[in-house]
C-alpha cells in the first residue's frame, strides 16, 4: 500500500513539474522543452555548442522574440533593438534577473549582484594561490547555474574545493580590508573618490555586534537605504555612504569584494585573449596600432594623456568586444506585466527576458558595414554613430557593469604595452582556430600564436 502510495505521489510530483516547469505556455515560439533538460540538450549546450552561438541560431529559425529552457529556467530572448531600448530604459519595470539573485546568493548573499536593491608585495607563487582560488570559484558558476538552486547550495556547501577557494579569497580581502582600515583618513578621502574598495571599506560598521543587535524596524530602514543605493553610479554612492551613518557589515563587503574579483577576473582575461587572437589574424590592425603609438616620439611613456590620444586602440578594443563579446547577455525580470513596444510581445510579471549581446553585435540591421568582418574603422566611419544599444558588452541600463571604465582602462593600457613590445602572428589554422570555450565569459577555445618581440 504504501509502496502504491510512494508511486501516485511520485508520479503526480513529476507531472506537475513537468507541467509547471516544462510546458510552453505562452505563444511566444520556442522549441518544446524536454523533461529536466529544457533545451539544454536539443540546442547542444550540453554537448559544447557555444551559447552565442545557439542563440543565434535561434533567431534565424523563430525570429526576434522567442523563448529558451535552461533546465527549469524559462527566459524569453529579446533581439529586436528597440525592445533591448525599452527593457534597460524601464528599470522599475524590468529589474535584476531573479535568476543572478538566486544562483549568486548561493556563493555571495551579501553582495550587491545578489539583491534586488593590487596585491602589492606578494610573492608570485601567492599570486597564483588567489588565482586558482578565483578559478575554482568561477568554474562552480556553471554548474550552479545549471542546477536547481537547492542542489547548488548543497553544493557548495559540501564541496571541499568551494571551501577551501572562499579560504583562500577571503584571507587575500581581509588584507586588503587591514590595509585600507590602516590608512589614514586624508588619504582615504583622497581615494573614495576613485577606489572601490576603499569606499567599501570606509563604509563598514564600526561596530557591528550594535548593528546585529538593531531592533527589526532599523534593519528595514537600512533594507529601503540598500535598495535606494541601486540609483547611484559608483562615486555617487561612495558619496551616500558617507552621508549614512548605517555602514556596511563585514559580510557585505567581503562579499561585495568577491564579487568584484569575481566579475572582473574571467571577463577581463577573456577580452585580452580574443584581443590577442584578433591581433593574430588582422597584422594590419596591429600595425596601424604601432604607427599610432609611435606618433609620440617617446615610446616607452604611457600618460594618461597619452593613452586618450590612442583612439585607434580605441576602436580596436570596441571592435574586439562587438566581435566577441566576454559574456552571453543579461537578464531582466519583470516587476508587472509589459508590452514589447516594437515586437508587440505581451509579457507577464515574474518573466525574465534575456538580452543577447552577441546577436545584437552581429545583426546586419544595426550596422552599415558587414557585422560579420573584423573591421575597427567602422567606429571612425561607417558605423561611428552606431545605435548605443547594438554594442552593449557591459550590459545596459540601472545594473549595468559597474567595473567597465576599469576594465577598459586595464585592456588599453596592456593592448598599449604589448603592441609596444611584442608583434602576434598566426599560429596556424588548426591551433588558431578560434571558436567559443563558454564558461562564466565566452573564451577562445583555440588561441596558437606566434610572438615576435621588439627589441
Ligand atoms: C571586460 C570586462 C568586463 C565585462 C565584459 C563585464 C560585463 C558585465 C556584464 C554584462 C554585467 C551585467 C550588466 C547588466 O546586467 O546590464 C556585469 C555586471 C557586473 N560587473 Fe562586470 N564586466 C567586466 C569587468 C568587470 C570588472 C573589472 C568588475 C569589478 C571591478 C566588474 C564588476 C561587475 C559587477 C559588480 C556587476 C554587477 C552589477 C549589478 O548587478 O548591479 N565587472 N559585468
Amino acid at each position: 500500500m504504501i509502496l502504491v502510495l510512494i508511486f501516485i505521489a511520485v508520479t503526480l510530483s513529476m507531472l506537475y513539474l513537468k507541467w509547471k516547469y516544462f510546458t510552453t505556455h505562452s505563444p511566444i515560439p520556442s522549441l518544446s522543452p524536454q523533461f529536466l533538460f529544457g533545451n539544454l540538450l536539443q540546442s547542444g549546450v550540453l554537448n559544447g555548442v557555444s551559447p552565442p552561438h545557439i542563440l543565434a541560431a535561434f533567431k534565424k529559425r523563430f525570429g526576434d522574440v522567442f523563448q529558451f529552457w535552461v533546465g527549469p529556467s524559462r527566459f524569453i530572448i529579446v533581439n529586436n533593438i528597440v525592445d533591448v531600448e525599452h527593457i534597460f530604459t524601464h528599470r522599475h519595470i524590468y529589474d535584476q534577473g531573479d535568476i543572478f539573485i538566486e544562483k549568486f546568493s548561493v556563493s555571495y548573499p551579501n553582495s550587491l549582484i545578489s539583491t534586488k536593491e593590487t596585491l602589492d608585495g606578494e610573492d608570485i607563487s601567492k599570486k597564483n594561490e588567489l588565482l586558482r582560488a578565483l578559478r575554482d570559484m568561477i568554474s562552480s558558476i556553471m554548474p550552479i547555474i545549471y542546477l536547481p538552486t537547492i542542489v547548488a547550495k548543497i553544493y557548495v556547501t559540501l564541496s571541499l574545493r568551494q571551501r577551501r577557494a572562499r579560504k583562500v579569497i577571503e584571507r587575500y580581502i581581509d588584507k586588503m580590508i587591514q590595509h585600507e582600515l590602516a590608512a589614514s583618513s586624508e588619504s582615504v578621502v583622497q581615494r573614495k573618490r576613485t577606489s572601490l574598495i576603499a569606499s567599501l571599506v570606509d563604509a563598514l560598521q564600526n561596530n557591528q555586534k550594535l548593528e546585529s543587535i538593531k531592533s527589526e524596524e532599523e534593519k528595514k530602514g537600512k533594507m529601503q537605504n540598500k535598495r535606494i543605493r541601486l540609483k547611484f553610479t559608483d562615486h555617487e554612492l561612495s558619496c551616500f555612504f558617507s552621508y549614512l551613518s548605517i555602514g556596511l557589515s563585514r559580510d557585505e563587503v567581503l562579499d561585495e569584494m568577491v564579487a568584484f574579483l569575481v566579475a572582473g577576473f574571467e571577463s577581463t582575461s577573456s577580452t585580452l585573449a580574443w584581443f590577442i587572437h584578433l591581433m593574430s589574424k588582422h597584422p594590419q590592425v596591429q600595425q596601424k596600432i604601432k604607427t599610432e603609438l609611435m606618433n609620440d616620439n617617446n615610446l616607452q611613456r604611457l600618460s594618461l594623456d597619452r593613452l586618450d590620444s590612442l583612439i585607434y586602440l580605441d576602436c580596436v578594443i570596441n571592435e574586439v568586444f562587438r566581435f566577441c563579446p566576454p559574456t552571453t547577455g543579461t537578464i531582466r525580470t519583470l516587476t508587472i506585466d509589459d508590452r514589447l513596444p516594437s515586437s508587440d510581445v505581451q509579457l507577464f510579471k515574474g518573466e525574465s527576458v534575456l538580452i543577447p549581446f552577441h546577436n545584437l553585435a552581429h545583426d546586419a540591421r544595426y550596422w552599415s558595414i558587414d557585422p560579420e568582418i573584423f573591421y575597427p574603422e567602422r567606429f571612425l566611419g561607417e558605423d561611428k554613430n552606431h545605435h548605443p544599444y547594438a554594442l552593449i558588452p557591459f550590459g545596459g541600463g540601472h545594473r549595468q557593469c559597474i567595473g567597465q571604465e576599469l576594465a577598459r582602462f586595464e585592456l588599453k593600457v596592456i593592448a598599449a604595452r604589448l603592441m609596444q613590445y611584442v608583434t602576434f602572428g598566426d599560429g596556424g589554422i588548426q591551433v588558431n582556430a578560434g571558436g567559443h570555450s563558454v564558461g562564466l565569459a565566452v573564451i577562445p577555445k583555440h588561441v596558437g600564436v606566434t610572438i615576435d618581440v621588439t627589441e
